[in-house]
């Protein structure tokens, strides 16, 4: 049976949880007297905020824990019509939290859980509707949302909550739980491998895994290409190489090369500009020239965005850059 290995490894307590000493040593507090404010995670994805808060009403429940913590997306529905969808699903929600609230807590803890994935995704409408909701059950119920971006999320809310802020895994954090995984599962993971896998997952945790558990199909050994291919993700090199190209004035080697990233890892045009901006600012040139540069990539990022070709436009990037290197 396919089993994810971001389940697998799913740290099971607080202390588990790699990184982040300052928010769970609070959440432990919490767990030992049984009480807790409303909370708001908040953070970038895949840095162990899902993680917090199952290893939180495990402590709090024990293994029982899901009589007494009800799991809630706030944007399962991805319809076209978004906004029809998504105030729906909040009324499914709702009903959903009353059904949940009206039974009595267990195991010695006079409230009950639920937890709101994704909180950020509810429209301004819904959160005061779940303002509503998290005043009208307080007496047994605590709420825990979590989102990307706390500033979507309405002021009342914010002030009815104690807010963590989940900073970035630093390399290290994801260094040790990838190494976790390795080990248990008898991967090979050299140095090259374990940069790969950094510079892929760009500080996500799960990215990282999931890359991970991808490259492992092929077999024990985790290689730097592998990783890179799994991921559609260039090499830092060679981005570096076209870069260096197009800089240096040489444009038909850059616009080569930029072809071979395209049908040698499948990246879209979107992808290479990320990839692009991301090698921009490490560059060794002159701030000045960098600034230009950056610029650029945003203005051909939009274009890419607004929907024009690809290829003509990441060629006019190139172009852009070889007269930026001109000056
Ligand atoms: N700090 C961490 N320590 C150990 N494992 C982690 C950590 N952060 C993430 N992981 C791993 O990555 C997976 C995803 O983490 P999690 O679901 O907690 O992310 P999240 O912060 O809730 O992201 P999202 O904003 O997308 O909901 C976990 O199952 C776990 O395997
Ligand atoms: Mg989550």
């Amino acid at each position: 049976m396919f089993e994810p290995w971001i389940e697998k490894y799913r740290p099971k307590t607080l202390k588990e949880i790699v990184g982040h000493e300052e928010v769970t040593k609070r959440l432990e507090s919490y767990a030992k007297s049984k009480n807790l404010p409303h909370l708001l995670f908040t953070g970038r994805a895949g840095i162990g905020k899902t993680c917090a808060a199952l290893a939180l009403a495990r402590e709090l429940y024990g293994e029982d824990m899901r009589q007494s913590f009800l799991e809630l997306n706030a944007s399962d529905e991805r319809g076209i019509d978004v906004m029809r969808a998504k105030s729906q699903q909040v009324k499914a929600n709702v009903t959903s939290i009353k059904d949940f609230a009206r039974t009595m807590p267990f195991a010695g803890v006079s409230f009950k859980i639920v937890f709101l994935d994704e909180a950020d995704a509810l429209t301004q409408d819904a959160q005061q509707a779940l303002r509503r909701t998290m005043e009208q059950y307080s007496n047994n119920t605590r709420f825990i949302l979590s989102c990307n971006y706390s500033s979507r999320i309405i002021e009342p809310i914010q002030s009815r909550c104690a807010v963590f802020r989940f900073s970035m895994l630093r390399d290290e954090d994801i260094l040790k739980i990838v190494g976790n995984v390795a080990k248990c599962e008898k991967l090979e993971l050299d140095d090259s491998a374990e940069k790969a896998l950094l510079y892929v997952s760009e500080g996500d945790a799960r990215k990282a895994i999931n890359c991970l558990q991808a490259v492992s199909a092929l077999g024990g050994k985790i290689t730097e290409e592998e990783v890179y291919k799994v991921a559609s993700r260039a090499k830092p090199k060679e981005v570096d190489s076209m870069l260096r190209h197009a800089l240096g004035g040489e444009f038909m080697k850059a616009r080569k090369e930029l072809q071979d990233l395209m049908t040698r890892y499948g990246m879209s045009g979107e992808d290479i500009i990320s990839q692009i901006y991301q090698q921009v600012t490490r560059l060794d040139i002159p701030d000045s020239v960098k600034v230009a540069l950056v610029d650029k990539v945003g203005e051909y990022d939009f274009r890419l965005t607004e929907g024009a070709d690809e290829t003509i436009q990441l060629e006019a990037l190139l172009a852009q850059l070889m007269l930026a290197g001109k000056k």
